[in-house]
């Protein structure tokens, strides 16, 4: 069922678990994606970046690809279409194709201008019922073309940034996105309780915090920013590294496949496999299962 992600974000947050958004790539991820959360009811967020919106089609082809394997797989679970780390122009076009849900990522503009168009994508976004993630200080590290020095978010800023109006927060803590250096001291979560509380209290609701780059931090980490106020785990280079593995372990097993398999419905199929057992161990430790 497609709908916005306030709700099962807020019902999150309150019950102390986090919902998975995924980023998606293609149909087949797309597939992954709905299935695993069908089989383990779990509302999620079906993420889709700037950079894979552009690769598959446009915000249109997105929006209608999800909606049309939505209704044919008869996903019994929420399933928000959620535009990742979007431009102020790419919220825009999101919420005009059909997205249920956006972020605008203006962490890289000096803070009044993020607040200003933050809040013209909110207002935009709130005629449209879509729920809105803004971001303040920066998620370090590079993907998809998104870039970040790893600001952490200063209290000041979230407090006015959760004020704009938005759903949920996402939040520089430490967090890093793609791959984690091994010299990395892991997330700031004295920050993240005192961040989470001082948002919560200016609204006057447990404010949802997003956590970015969850792919690579330690299980026991999340499980703590869980209770801190996060309800929301991005997780994108996990699944891209499960499919990689995949794929590589099936050929490496396989070293005659000349003229063999050569149906990329079959030769591909190890790499979605791999995916789909990497969404489900994420959705145990952030606990979204039979919350549909
Ligand atoms: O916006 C996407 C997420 O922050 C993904 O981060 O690739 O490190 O899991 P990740
Ligand atoms: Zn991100």
């Amino acid at each position: 069922t497609i709908t916005n992600a306030k709700q099962m974000i807020q019902n999150a947050r309150e019950q102390q678990y986090a919902i998975s958004a995924f980023n998606t790539n293609n149909l087949e991820w797309t597939q992954a994606i709905l299935r695993v959360a069908k089989v383990r009811q779990a509302p999620t967020l079906m993420a889709i970046s700037m950079g894979a919106v552009k690769y598959m089609g446009g915000f249109k082809v997105v929006a209608e690809l999800v909606r049309n394997l939505d209704e044919a797989m008869e996903v019994d679970v929420p399933i928000a279409i959620h535009l990742d780390h979007g431009t102020y122009e790419g919220a825009k076009a999101a919420i005009a194709a059909g997205f249920t849900s956006v972020m605008f990522d203006g962490s890289d503009l000096p803070l009044d201008e993020n607040l200003k168009k933050t809040a013209e994508i909110v207002d935009l976004a709130k005629q449209a019922d879509v729920s809105v993630e803004a971001e303040v200080g920066s998620i370090g590290g590079e993907e998809d073309g998104v870039v970040g020095d790893g600001e952490i978010a200063p209290i000041a800023d979230a407090i006015q940034m959760a004020e704009t109006g938005i759903d949920f927060l996402a939040a520089g803590i430490g967090n890093i996105h793609g791959q984690y250096p091994a010299n990395w001291n892991g997330l700031h979560l004295d920050h993240l309780a005192e961040l989470s509380a001082a948002v919560s209290n200016a609204v006057n609701k447990p404010m949802p915090i997003v956590l970015h780059g969850g792919s690579g931090i330690p299980d026991d980490q999340i499980k703590q920013a869980i209770q801190l106020g996060v309800a929301k785990v991005n997780v994108n280079t996990e699944a891209q590294l499960a499919f990689h593995q995949g794929i590589r372990d099936y050929v490496l097993s396989n070293q005659d496949l000349e003229g063999k398999n050569y149906d990329p419905r079959k030769f591909l199929k190890p790499g979605f496999s791999a995916i789909e057992k990497a969404l489900n161990e994420r959705i145990d430790v952030f606990n979204s299962a039979d919350q549909a």
